[in-house]
């Protein structure tokens, strides 16, 4: 049975700055934290780095051609924020404005959609070191005066912003477990850097709307990531442990823009551990998104235990359990991916209708969806996987959820962060040693979803 898709549905590929580009010192680019964090032996899989990466930096155009070929509507990349302002602010470095006019007339010179973030996740090293990065009080200012470098350099044909990818990462990840940059392990630390990712998020979007949305006519928003927590079993506590896990998840970032503050329940389990935002901030913080940007990945099951020994059993893509009470588990009947990620679509379908009631239904962009496989060009696990997805994508909207454009994460195998490149998200292969781009079935796959608008 055919499933179309909305028309104008958007259908595009995303990448990430620093996990494609390469050119780490290149044409005068400062350096990030992702680049010291690379240096310190044992972070990185394999001491891996992302100082070549793919080489985009050197090969835009030809990837440009790649996404035309295939005929992908919309490109999501990100902005290297020391490529664009070496030291964070100030000067202002004229090779990386260069280089992202040129990917952006490439773009659109393709009939390929620019769809651009400001923040993957670089942090420019120098505000580590000067401010505190993410925990410094400066920090909103100083992202928003980068985002108005951006806006005012790219806004004429940029129409679509995303201030900040995955605050959730960069908090739990960056400042709780210390796997990914800047490596910091603390139980408060993630709450505080979440606090300030969201008030920069909220500045940056009203630099946009005072300054250049009436005259350059985009969007603007923010992406946050989130796996769908199935209660285990159908008791209440249960149930409530799920929706305090997607609330610990999704609500703790989206909560504040579409309801001005965070969810009561994480309010009231931490108390003095969680900042609060002064009544002029979530006048700012409220309605600061035009879309609802979401990534997706996986689903738990999750139970409540409030009265369990070892309360919160897996650590790692459940936040800081212990402050939530849940545990989380997996069906042993589920599929998993190379990152241990179970494969369960419905659950995308169960997080969109969630989404559409908790907020009312906002428009939502998927800015990121896929999987690792192996390196393999025949890649038939891959395109099952996203045929399960977008048929769940397509039975969302088809029970009214709003959903305006999907991208596949991601274009090319690149630099999984921690994992390094053992971990292979692309539709496209890169040969090592020539870095030749070679299509995989999904691609071929995908650009015929793209042409039918839908699965066939
Ligand atoms: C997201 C992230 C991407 C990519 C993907 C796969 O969290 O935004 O950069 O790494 O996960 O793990």
């Amino acid at each position: 049975m055919n499933k179309l898709f909305p028309p104008d549905f958007v259908w595009g590929s995303a990448t990430s700055a620093y996990q494609i580009e390469g050119g780490w010192n290149a044409d005068g680019k400062g350096p990030s934290i992702w680049d010291v964090f690379c240096m310190i032996p044992g972070k990185i899989h394999n001491n891996d780095t992302g100082n070549l990466a793919c080489d985009h930096y050197h090969r835009l155009e030809e990837d440009v051609a790649l996404m035309k070929s295939l005929g992908v509507k919309a490109y999501r990349f990100s902005i290297s924020w020391p490529r664009v302002l070496p030291a964070g602010r100030g000067a202002v470095n004229q090779s990386g404005i260069d280089f992202y006019n040129r990917l952006i007339d490439s773009l659109l010179a393709a009939g390929i959609e620019p769809w651009v973030t400001l923040y993957h996740w670089d942090l420019p090293a120098a505000l580590e070191f000067e401010i505190d990065g993410w925990l410094g009080e400066e920090i909103p200012d100083v992202f928003a005066a980068y985002a108005d470098v951006c806006f005012r350099h790219f806004g004429d044909r940029v129409k679509n912003w995303i201030t900040i990818n995955e605050a959730w990462v960069v908090a739990i990840l960056g400042y709780g477990h210390g796997v990914f940059a800047p490596g910091k392990v603390s139980k408060d630390l993630p709450y505080r850097a979440g606090h300030q990712l969201v008030k920069a998020h909220a500045q940056a979007v009203d630099v946009y709307r005072k300054k250049y949305q009436a005259v350059q006519g985009g969007k603007i928003g923010i992406t946050n990531n989130c796996d769908w927590r199935e209660p285990l079993t159908d008791s209440a506590a249960d149930r409530a442990a799920a929706e305090r896990a997607l609330e610990f998840f999704l609500g703790w970032f989206a909560d504040p823009v579409y309801k001005g503050d965070y969810p009561d329940c994480m309010k009231e389990r931490l108390g003095d551990r969680l900042p609060a935002f002064t009544p002029e901030e979530k006048a700012l913080i409220q309605g600061s998104s035009d879309f609802f940007g979401l990534n997706h990945y996986t689903t738990m099951y999750a139970s409540d235990a409030s009265q369990s020994a070892g309360a919160g059993s897996v650590y790692g893509n459940g936040g800081l359990s212990e402050d939530q009470d849940v545990d989380l588990s997996v069906s042993p009947d589920w599929a998993m991916t190379d990152m241990q990620w179970a494969i369960v679509p419905w659950g995308c379908r169960k997080l969109l209708e969630w989404i559409a009631a908790r907020y009312d239904n906002p428009p939502v962009y998927i800015t990121e969806n896929g999987c690792a496989f192996d390196g393999k060009l025949e890649d038939t696990e891959r395109i099952a996987f996203f045929d399960g997805y977008l048929s769940a994508v397509h039975e969302a909207i088809g029970n009214g959820v709003d959903v305006q454009g999907y991208f596949i994460w991601s274009l090319l195998d690149n630099f999984e962060w921690a994992s390094g490149y053992s971990k292979k998200f692309g539709i496209t292969h890169i040969e090592e040693g020539t870095l030749k781009r070679v299509p995989k079935a999904s691609a071929w796959w995908y650009a015929e979803v793209v042409r039918r608008n839908g699965l066939g």
